[in-house]
């Protein structure tokens, strides 16, 4: 088994193979999707919706991203593991960036930190990896910046933006990230950003054309309450398996029917 690091995600692109990327909150769930063969784990600070049951990913602290990424490494042998640098743990300071991004690697065990960048971030991002630490730049709809886009909507249509976005896409690059999230973006755009640079792209409401794609777990396995965003493809129903195992259960006990011999010590 050999393990998947920053350089071998990197080397992907040049090599025309697609980088799968998942999300994941627990060591169970991490094991299961290390073992079918997924190239990166994120802890992303999605946590914040998809397991704090917060309406944005705002309240999200640095100290919960090491507690749930210290979890997911245990589930963890081959896949690469990267861990989303919360809201306000970056973004204040270089100093703050710098040990913030340390913690997740010395206590928590990740080995990329994930920021969202736009142009006043970008000397965090090569400070941070000017220290050993790989980056990875997110681009587009950056849901920490929610409050000020208003909703989460997509980003860089009409000329100016795009070119905004093109420009980003080649700064993140050159202050050194080994690759980019593009989230909520057209098609055509994402096509350009990756045709644009050498490091890979991985999209999630980008399109076809990224280097990789990246999905919530909860959404990709039907867990997340409808309705979910049009980039999410379902690919199981686990909303229904839970609701209709958790009623079969709830039946049994109230008739009886559980436990039963069979499930008894003598
Ligand atoms: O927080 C997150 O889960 C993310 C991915 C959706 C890219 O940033």
């Amino acid at each position: 088994m050999k393990k998947i690091t920053a350089p071998v995600i990197r080397s992907m692109k040049a090599e025309r193979q697609k980088i799968v990327m998942v999300t994941a909150y627990d060591a169970a769930t991490a094991r299961m999707v290390d073992e079918a063969g997924v190239d990166m784990v994120l802890v992303g600070d999605s946590l914040g919706n998809v397991v704090q049951g917060l309406p944005n990913t705002l309240p999200v602290t640095i100290e919960d991203m090491i507690y749930t990424t210290r979890m997911v490494s245990r589930g963890i042998s081959r896949a690469h593991l990267a861990a989303d640098m919360p809201f306000m743990s970056y973004q204040a300071s270089k100093e703050d960036a710098l040990r913030n991004a340390g913690r997740l690697i010395k206590e928590a065990g990740a080995e990329s930190v994930k920021l969202e960048i736009n142009e006043d971030y970008v000397e965090t991002l090569y400070s941070i990896q000017k220290t050993g630490i790989p980056v990875i730049g997110h681009i587009g709809l950056c849901p920490q910046s929610v409050l000020e886009m208003g909703g989460y909507k997509v980003q860089g249509r009409g000329g100016k933006e795009a070119r905004r976005l093109v420009n980003l896409a080649k700064m993140v690059e050159a202050a050194g990230a080994f690759s980019l999230v593009l989230e909520s973006i057209p098609r055509s755009l994402a096509r350009e950003i990756t045709n644009s640079v050498r490091i890979p792209t991985i999209g999630i409401g980008a399109g076809p054309d990224c280097d990789g794609q990246v999905l919530v777990i909860n959404d990709l396995l039907g867990l997340s309450p409808e309705p979910t965003p049009r980039f999410v493809k379902k690919y199981a129903e686990l909303r229904e398996v839970v609701g209709k195992s958790t009623r079969a259960f709830i039946e049994d006990v109230r008739s009886g029917a559980f436990p039963s011999e069979e499930h008894s010590y003598d």
